[in-house]
């Protein structure tokens, strides 16, 4: 057999292998979302739709048609235990509520010992992003109840961390807004373009999807039909995320600029539209700030940074994993506009974005970058 044919056939092995995957949260909304696009995976296996019902998968998801029962955390426990013991390489999501992520993962170390060492794992909520323990505290108003853990995780911004996320095991996929706070402001901060004395100002609009599956009188159709309103104006969790993300920038945490974020519930399911009001250092044009922009998100086949005068929108990134940055400058103020789709790129697209890397695929392995246009 010549070396071209081997080549093939071990390039189609590559292909052909696949990676068991659990999927923990089954029936909340990043857990469908990541359902819906493991179905156009190349080599992600669903194995375990983890859930405390017994609800089909599809009955709870009826876009889906996976055919999938639900099992419980017991069961996906032993299972991802087999699968390690049998030399498997699996993978696990959890998509989990704040703090139950953090029970999940222990109870999985629990009975995993030292095999949970070489389980992949990406965790989607706030559980494991921020390293410090102490500003997760001041984030969150308790202590952390597995804080050993906090600098094992690395953090899933695959724009600004590829390298490390290529080489984890375990990644804390980043907030949907701290997503879109940090594609819109840590270029320029990197870039030393912005003045870290004055206020930097963010404002950030989401969609009903965001509060997850359970109803909430905040996501009740009548109230957020034709509704907008401000919430968490007295400082937002995210913001924890982008002080983290920033300081490497500004050296030490009482070197970063003032954050002022307010977050907005918009009347829409789908979509995060951000618009950030950036003191600038020193007189530039908005032509640098742009050049600056689209080599600091070269090779991210994901953010397209619009050329200036156009307005980023929601509907061109609803349903896919990218991210659209528009820029203009005006007076010594940056005005920088992102939008996402906080389901795909600010949620269960990140996830898998970052699990691709972490197994050696093309970070756009079975990721849409194409969206809905009419949603
Ligand atoms: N929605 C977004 O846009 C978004 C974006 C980025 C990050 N996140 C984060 O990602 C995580 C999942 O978000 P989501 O919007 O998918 O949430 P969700 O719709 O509320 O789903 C969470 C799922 O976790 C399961 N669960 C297990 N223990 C639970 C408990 N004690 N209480 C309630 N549910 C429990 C439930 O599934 P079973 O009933 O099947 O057990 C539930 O449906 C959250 O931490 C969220 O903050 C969300």
């Amino acid at each position: 057999m010549s070396r071209e044919q081997l080549e093939q056939q071990g390039a189609a092995r590559t292909l052909r292998a696949t990676t068991p995957t659990w999927v923990f949260g089954a029936k909340g909304v990043l857990a469908g979302e990541l359902l819906r696009l493991l179905d156009l995976h190349p080599t992600l296996e669903l194995r375990g739709a983890v859930s405390r019902s017994e609800q089909s998968v599809d009955s709870a998801h009826p876009h889906l048609q996976t055919g999938a029962s639900t099992c419980s955390a017991d069961e996906a426990r032993a299972a991802i235990g087999a699968a390690l013991r049998a030399g498997e390489r699996p993978a696990v999501f959890l998509a989990l509520p704040h703090g139950e992520s953090c029970a999940a993962w222990s109870a999985l170390r629990a009975e995993l010992g030292a095999l949970a060492e070489q389980l992949y794992l990406v965790d989607l909520a706030a559980d494991y992003r921020l390293v410090d323990p102490a500003r997760y505290r001041r984030a969150y108003g308790h202590a952390h109840p597995d804080a050993d853990e906090l600098p094992r995780f690395t953090y899933g911004l695959v724009e600004f961390h590829r390298a490390a996320i290529a080489s984890a095991r375990r990644v804390a996929a980043p907030g949907c807004f701290a997503t879109a706070l940090q594609l819109a402001s840590v270029p320029a901060a990197r870039g030393k373009l912005l003045d870290a004395t004055r206020p930097w100002i963010f404002h950030g609009i989401t969609g009903s999807s965001g509060s997850g599956a359970e109803p909430k009188p905040g996501t009740h159709h009548p109230w957020r039909h034709g509704n907008m309103w401000a919430y968490s104006f007295g400082g937002h969790r995210h913001e924890a995320e982008l002080e983290q993300a920033l300081e490497p920038a500004f050296g030490t945490h009482s070197g970063t600029p003032p954050l002022h974020f307010v977050a907005h519930s918009g009347p829409f399911a789908r979509g995060i539209h951000l618009t950030c009001a950036l003191p600038l250092a020193h007189k530039l044009k908005a032509e640098e700030v742009r050049s600056h922009y689209v080599a600091a998100f070269d090779g991210s086949p994901f953010v397209s940074v619009l050329e200036l005068g156009r307005a980023p929108d929601l509907r061109s990134v609803a349903g896919s994993n990218r991210a659209l940055v528009g820029l203009d400058v005006r007076g010594d103020v940056l005005t920088v506009l992102v939008t996402l789709d906080n389901m795909v790129k600010g949620g269960a697209g990140q996830a898998l974005q970052c699990l691709n890397l972490m197994l050696g695929l093309p970070e756009t392995a079975g990721l849409p970058r194409a969206g809905l246009g009419v949603c």
